[in-house]
């Protein structure tokens, strides 16, 4: 089986750009492919944060996984922090980094603007390092994620492509190693539709945790009323009928995209029957489409945050699991790089 691995920081709350960009494309993959889908807890420090804000979104974001469909008879589930070998690979990986490719990351190039130098943590640099060992630990085929970690992941690859090369291929096999790659070299798989959800005050920026508008996202754990008043009360144009692709109308490219994932049509379907609409009959509709889509993921979600035995439990197996593949994995690498095992 080919294998798929993906995550979600647990750093404020979930939103729809989490959805439609990643989690909700991961329930397919679940029947067909050998999936692994962390919590990665170990990312969300590289900002300043509030421990015990951690521990709730941890569990929340937990509890999000399982609510929207993720199946744990067939995908292990778990806490990245709780398979120690992410952090030990990370160790080994970064001593091939270059660091001009991670002061090229346009993420930390953002975040570390806004903080200022001495503000910013050694981690918001070596992050996609980690993000890197997050992948690589379980030798993953495939990456669905959304457009923003475009970047992240060709730096995976580049990365282990270099640790191949280094002490992977001919050079190690004639010192006497295995040889060999050592790590598979991964894919990204960005969604044609959704991998880009943006902001609902401002159709150029991307729906996003960090903003400090809440009026900006969806949050799947929004109340109808807040789903309502936030769609009624967004961005939208003075443009007279409806239109996907107008790049004057960012807009309304992103609301009608995001209809169209939640309702299940196609894009012609949603250009049809929207084109003639105003902008009131389509909120309306957007509105009522979201909050029948999100109803069935809250209620369980309810009865699964309530539940903290079974959530421990989940997550407790998705570690046992997930750290076998990991170590194996791991004692390679200790081995390829010339480290004497016990
Ligand atoms: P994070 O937590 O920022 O986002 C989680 C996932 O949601 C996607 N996403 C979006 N998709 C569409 N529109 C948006 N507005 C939007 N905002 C976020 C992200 O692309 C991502 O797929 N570094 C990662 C987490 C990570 C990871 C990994 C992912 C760590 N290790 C290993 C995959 C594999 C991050 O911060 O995602």
């Amino acid at each position: 089986k080919k294998r798929i691995v993906s995550g979600v920081q647990p750093t404020g709350s979930i939103h729809l750009g989490n959805y439609l960009g990643a989690i909700k494309n991961w329930i397919a993959f679940q029947d067909t492919y050998d999936t692994f889908f962390f919590i990665v807890d170990l990312h969300a420090i590289t900002l300043p944060y509030d421990p015990q804000q951690l521990a709730k979104a941890t569990r929340e974001t937990a509890a999000i996984y399982l609510a929207c469909g993720i199946d744990t008879s067939k995908a292990s589930v778990f806490l990245q922090s709780n398979v120690r070998a992410h952090v030990e690979l990370m160790w080994l990986l970064s001593s091939a980094t270059p660091i001009g490719w991670l002061n090229r990351m346009i993420q930390f190039k953002e975040k570390s603007r806004k903080a200022g130098d001495e503000n910013v943590g050694v981690a918001l640099l070596t992050y996609p390092v980690l993000m890197a060992s997050d992948i690589l630990l379980y030798q993953s085929d495939f990456v669905p994620v959304g457009e923003d970690q475009k970047q992240h992941l060709e730096l995976t690859r580049e990365l282990a492509e270099r640790v191949n090369y280094l002490y992977g291929g001919r050079k190690w096999k004639k010192l006497g190693g295995r040889g060999g790659p050592i790590f598979k070299v991964p894919e990204p798989l960005i969604p044609p539709a959704g991998a880009r959800v943006m902001s609902l005050t401002d159709g150029l920026s991307k729906m996003s945790k960090s903003s400090p508008s809440d009026q900006s996202r969806i949050n799947l754990l929004d109340s109808k009323d807040m789903i309502a008043n936030k769609i009624k009360r967004c961005k939208t144009d003075s443009f007279s009928c409806l239109e996907f692709d107008n790049p004057e109308r960012p807009e309304c490219n992103n609301l009608l995209s995001v209809y169209q994932l939640i309702s299940g049509k196609t894009k012609e379907e949603v250009q049809l029957e929207c084109q003639d609409m105003n902008w009131g009959t389509f909120k309306s509709i957007l509105a009522d489409a979201l909050i029948d889509h999100l109803h069935p993921i809250q209620v369980r979600y309810g009865e699964i945050i309530s539940d903290s035995a079974y959530l421990d439990k989940v997550l407790d197996e998705g570690a046992n699991r997930a750290s076998e593949v990991a170590d194996t994995t791991l004692n390679n690498v200790y081995q390829a790089m010339g480290f004497l095992r016990r």
